[in-house]
C-alpha cells in the first residue's frame, strides 16, 4: 500500500523511527524496578524445594531476629483475611501462599518483608520449614491413571487429576472420512513446556495510601485494567474497591504472554502494603522467573490426517492431553479452555475435523500461557504443518505441491473452516509462491537430490501457516466475563497537539509510534504531535490489554474509529468557519476545503483551535472522542516460511542455511516495526525448535532451572532471516490491518522441523519432537547406521 501521507506527517506505510527508542536506547526507560518511593519496604519469597509436600511447620524466629526483617508472611497470615487462595483467569483457584501443602518445586511458601532487598534475601535463607514429602506426579498421562495420587485435595469431592474435557467439530463426519480415506497418517507430537524468558522479570511496587484509602500498584502486567478488576473482586471484602485501585504498567521489558497472569508475589506485596501502610517492592530474580512463573505449551498431541493418493486432504482428527500444572491458570478466553487450538485445520480446505483436549493437573507450576501466540495457535499450526508434511512424504508428493493443491483459494473467502472459524481473507498460494521464488525452491530440490546421492544430509521445510488474532468479538470472547473489546480515547488540544490513550499496553512492540501513525493517517496531525499513553488505569480507557497480537486488530481499530468521530466533528467546525455546507467540503490530508475551491480551506490545526475558541453555536466545545471497539471478526494473518538445513553427520548439529519468511498481515502501519516483529518472532520460534525445553525428573525437580541449561538462542545461533511480504487486507478492519506480533513465532518451528525430517526421511525418520537438539539427531543418525 503506497502511503497516503507525506513522510513529515508519517501516517500508515511510513517506517517512522520509534518514538520510544530515544529513552530506551539511552537507558532512560522507566521500568517497575526503577520506581522507588520514600520509606519503601522489600519483599522476598521463600520457595519450596519439594514438588509435593505437606508443610509441617514454618519457623520464622531466626529470620525475624535479623535486624531489618520486619515480618515473615505465611499462608496462615493471609488465611485470616481469606487471601490465601485467589481465582485464576480460567476460574480455577491458585494459592497465594500455602496453608498446608506445596504443589510444585519453587512454589511460594512464605514471604519476608524487610527494610532492604538484601536483608529480605537473608531473611529468606533464615526461614526454617519442615516438609513431609508426598508422592509426585509429573507425567500427565500417569496423572490420569486410576491409581495416581489425587493432587487437588483442596477441592471437595475431586477424585482424580482430570480438569476438563473439551471437544469441537463433527466427530461422525470426520470418522466417516477416515473410514473412506485412501491414505491416512498418524503421529504423536509433543510440544514441550517452555518459558517466555522476557528480559525483565516480573515484579511490582504496591503502595497503599492509608489517608486516601487508595492502592497504587506499579506492576509488570500486559493487562492493567483486567488486573484492577481482578484485584477488586479478590480484595473487595477487605476494602479495596475498584475506584480506589490504580494499576500502572510502566515500561515493560517484554511480556509474550508471561505477564498476563496474576502471580502470588503481586498479591503478597499488595497485602503487605495494605497492612503496613508503606510502599512494598517485590521483584523476581531470573531463576524465580524461570522456575516458578507460568509456562507455555506442554501439549501431548496425537494427530491423524486423512486424504487421497492424489494429495487431496479430507479430514483431521486430534486428541490432546494438556498439562496445566497444579492449577488451570491459562489466560484463555473463558469459552475456550484449549484456547484457539481449533484453528488447527490451518490453511487447508478440509471437509471435516474433530479435536479433543483433556486438561490435567500435575505437580508443576501453572501452564497454559500464550507464549507469543494467540492462545494455543502455535500448537495448532505445528500440528497441521507437521501432518501435512508427513502426508506429502507418505504419498511421495512434493510438500509445496501438496500445500498448493489443498490451500483455501482466494475466491473462497470469507471462508468457513471445518471447525467453524470464519477466515476473513487470504491468498496462501501467492505467499508460498513468493517464498519459493525468493529461495529458489526448484534449484534447492535439485541440489538436495545431488547431495543425498553423495550421502550428505540437506532438508527443505515449509510452513504455510494461518494465524487467528484479534480476540475478540464479544459474542464469543471474554475473560472472567469481561468482553474482549479494546479502546481508544483521543483528545485534540487547542494548539493542534493530540493525546491518545488506549486500553492496551506495549511491552516493546512500538505502540507509541504506530498508534500515533494511525492518528496521523486519519486526521493529518504530524506523528510528532501525537502523544500516546497506555497502562495507567486512572487515565486510560478500559481495555483487555496486549497479548495474542490483539492490539492492531482491536485497539488500532478503536483508534481509527475514534479519529473518524473527531473528523466528523472537525468537518462541522470547518463548515462553520468556511461558511459552507458540510456536504460541500472535501478532506485532503490535514485539511478540509470547499469542493472546487482548494484555497478555501481550514487545516486540522486551525479547526483544533476553533473547537475551543470559535466553535459553532449549538455544538459542544472541544475535540475528542472515545471508542470501545468490538471487532466483528478476528483477523487471519498468514505466511509461508521455507527453511533449508544442513545436518552434520558427525555431531547431529542442525545448521539453518537459509530461512525465507513471507508474511501477510494486511495493510501495514509501520513496515520497519513489522519487520522487527518478524525478526524477533522468528528468533523466538528458533529457540523452541532447536534449544528450549523445561523438563522435570520423577521427583518433580526442574532440570532446566537457569540459563545455564535452558538454552536461548543468541545472535551466534540466529541465522540471517530473509523477509518479504504479500498484502491481503482484512475486509472488516477499519484500516485493513491484521495483527503480526506473533506470526513468526507461531510459524517458524514447523518449517525448521519439516526441514530436519525432510533431511532424514530416507533414513526412516518420520518425526522429531522439538527441541531438535544435536543429541537427538545424533541418536537418530546412529540408529540409522549413519556415521560422520
Ligand atoms: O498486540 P501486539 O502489539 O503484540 O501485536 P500487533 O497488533 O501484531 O502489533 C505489533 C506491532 O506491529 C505494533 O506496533 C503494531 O502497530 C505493528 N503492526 C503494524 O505496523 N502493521 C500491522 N498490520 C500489524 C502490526
Amino acid at each position: 500500500m503506497a502511503p497516503k501521507t507525506s513522510p513529515e506527517i508519517g501516517g500508515m506505510g511510513h517506517s517512522v523511527k520509534r518514538k520510544e527508542d530515544p529513552r530506551f536506547l539511552r537507558g532512560l526507560g522507566n521500568y517497575v524496578d526503577d520506581v522507588n518511593l520514600p520509606g519503601m519496604l522489600y519483599l522476598d519469597i521463600v520457595r519450596s524445594p519439594y514438588a509435593h509436600a505437606t508443610i509441617k511447620n514454618i519457623d520464622s524466629s531466626k529470620a525475624t531476629a535479623i535486624p531489618g526483617v520486619l515480618a515473615v508472611i505465611t499462608g496462615k497470615d493471609l488465611e485470616k483475611y481469606n487471601l490465601h487462595w485467589m481465582p485464576t483467569l480460567m476460574s480455577d483457584t491458585q494459592m497465594v501462599l500455602p496453608v498446608d501443602k506445596v504443589m510444585y518445586q519453587a512454589q511460594e511458601v512464605a514471604a519476608v518483608l524487610a527494610t532492604d532487598r538484601y536483608i529480605a534475601a537473608d531473611g529468606v535463607e533464615a526461614v526454617e520449614i519442615d516438609y513431609d514429602p508426598l508422592p509426585v506426579v509429573v507425567d500427565p498421562k500417569k496423572a490420569l491413571l486410576p491409581d495416581a495420587p489425587v493432587l487437588r485435595t483442596d477441592k471437595k469431592d475431586k477424585k482424580d487429576n482430570h480438569i476438563w474435557h473439551w471437544e469441537w467439530g463433527n466427530r461422525e463426519a470426520t470418522d466417516q472420512l477416515f473410514s473412506d480415506a485412501e491414505v491416512t497418517v498418524k503421529e504423536d507430537i509433543y510440544i514441550p513446556r517452555i518459558h517466555v524468558s522476557s528480559i525483565e522479570t516480573c515484579g511490582c511496587v504496591a503502595h497503599f495510601d492509608k489517608v486516601r484509602g487508595k492502592l497504587t500498584v506499579w506492576m509488570t502486567t500486559q493487562a492493567p485494567h483486567a488486573i484492577r478488576t481482578v484485584f477488586a473482586l479478590v480484595a473487595g471484602h477487605v476494602g479495596l474497591s475498584e475506584e480506589k485501585i490504580q494499576i500502572i504498567s510502566p515500561d515493560i521489558g517484554g511480556g509474550f504472554g508471561g505477564k498476563v497472569p496474576v502471580y502470588p508475589g503481586y498479591v503478597i506485596a499488595v497485602a503487605a502494603s495494605v497492612l503496613t501502610g508503606k510502599p512494598v517492592k517485590w521483584i523476581e530474580d531470573r531463576m524465580e522467573n524461570l522456575q516458578a512463573d507460568s509456562f507455555a505449551r506442554d501439549y501431548h498431541i496425537t494427530a491423524e490426517l486423512a486424504g487421497k493418493k492424489d494429495g487431496t486432504l479430507t479430514a483431521l482428527r486430534i486428541k490432546t492431553i494438556a498439562d496445566h500444572g497444579y492449577t488451570d491458570a491459562a489466560a484463555n478466553p473463558s469459552k475456550f479452555p484449549a484456547g484457539l487450538f481449533h484453528v488447527c485445520t490451518g490453511s487447508y480446505d478440509l471437509k471435516a475435523a474433530h479435536v479433543e483436549v483433556d486438561g490435567v493437573y500435575t505437580n508443576k507450576p501453572p501452564g497454559g500461557i500464550a507464549y507469543r501466540c494467540s492462545f494455543r495457535v502455535t500448537e495448532a499450526v505445528h500440528t497441521i504443518e507437521r501432518m501435512t508434511d508427513l502426508m506429502a512424504h507418505e504419498i511421495g508428493m512434493d510438500a509445496a505441491e501438496l500445500r498448493m493443491k489443498n490451500f483455501i483459494k482466494p475466491e473462497q473467502f470469507p471462508y468457513k473452516s471445518a471447525l467453524d472459524w470464519e477466515y476473513d481473507s487470504g491468498n496462501y498460494a501467492a505467499a508460498l509462491q513468493l517464498a519459493m521464488d525468493r529461495i529458489g525452491y526448484a534449484e534447492l530440490r535439485k541440489e538436495q537430490a545431488e547431495k543425498r546421492a553423495r550421502g550428505e544430509l540437506m532438508g527443505i521445510g515449509i510452513s504455510s501457516f494461518t494465524e487467528i488474532v484479534g480476540a475478540g468479538p464479544s459474542k464469543h470472547f471474554d475473560i472472567l466475563g469481561i468482553k474482549m473489546f479494546d479502546s481508544a480515547e483521543i483528545r485534540v488540544h487547542p494548539t493542534g497537539k493530540v493525546i491518545a490513550r488506549f486500553g492496551t499496553k506495549s511491552q516493546g512492540q512500538g505502540h507509541e509510534t504506530t498508534y500515533a501513525q494511525i492518528v496521523a493517517e486519519e486526521l493529518g496531525f504530524p506523528v510528532d504531535s501525537v502523544l500516546v499513553e497506555e497502562g495507567d488505569t486512572d487515565t486510560a480507557p478500559y481495555g483487555l490489554g496486549t497479548y495474542a497480537s490483539r492490539s492492531t486488530p482491536v485497539a488500532a481499530a478503536a483508534c481509527a474509529v475514534a479519529c473518524r468521530k473527531i473528523k466528523d466533528k472537525a468537518r462541522k467546525i470547518a463548515a462553520y468557519l468556511l461558511e459552507a455546507h458540510e456536504d460541500d467540503l472535501e478532506w485532503e490530508v490535514g485539511k478540509f476545503f470547499v469542493k472546487g475551491s482548494p484555497d478555501r480551506a481550514k487545516t486540522i490545526q486551525e479547526i483544533s483551535l476553533a473547537a475551543y475558541t470559535n466553535h459553532p453555536p449549538g455544538l459542544e466545545a472541544g475535540l475528542e472522542a472515545v471508542n470501545y471497539y468490538d471487532p466483528p471478526n478476528l483477523t487471519y494473518p498468514f505466511g509461508s516460511y521455507i527453511c533449508v538445513v544442513d545436518i552434520d553427520k558427525g555431531t547431529g548439529e542442525v545448521k539453518i542455511r537459509r530461512f525465507v519468511a513471507v508474511d501477510d498481515c494486511g495493510n501495514i502501519i509501520n513496515p520497519m516495526i513489522v519487520e522487527g516483529q518478524i525478526h524477533g518472532g522468528l528468533t523466538m520460534g528458533l529457540g523452541p525448535a532447536l534449544y528450549e525445553e523445561i523438563q522435570y525428573d520423577e521427583s518433580g525437580n526442574i532440570l532446566q532451572g537457569s540459563f545455564m541449561n535452558y538454552l536461548l538462542p543468541t545472535a551466534v545461533e540466529t541465522p540471517n532471516w530473509e523477509t518479504d511480504k504479500t498484502c491481503t487486507p482484512s475486509p472488516h478492519h477499519p484500516l485493513g490491518a491484521k495483527g503480526v506480533g506473533e506470526s513468526a513465532t507461531v510459524g517458524a518451528p514447523a518449517a525448521i522441523v519439516n526441514a530436519v525430517v525432510d533431511a532424514l526421511w530416507h533414513l526412516g525418520v518420520r518425526h522429531v519432537d522439538i527441541p531438535i537438539t544435536s543429541a537427538k539427531v545424533w541418536k537418530l543418525l546412529r540408529a540409522a547406521g549413519v556415521r560422520g
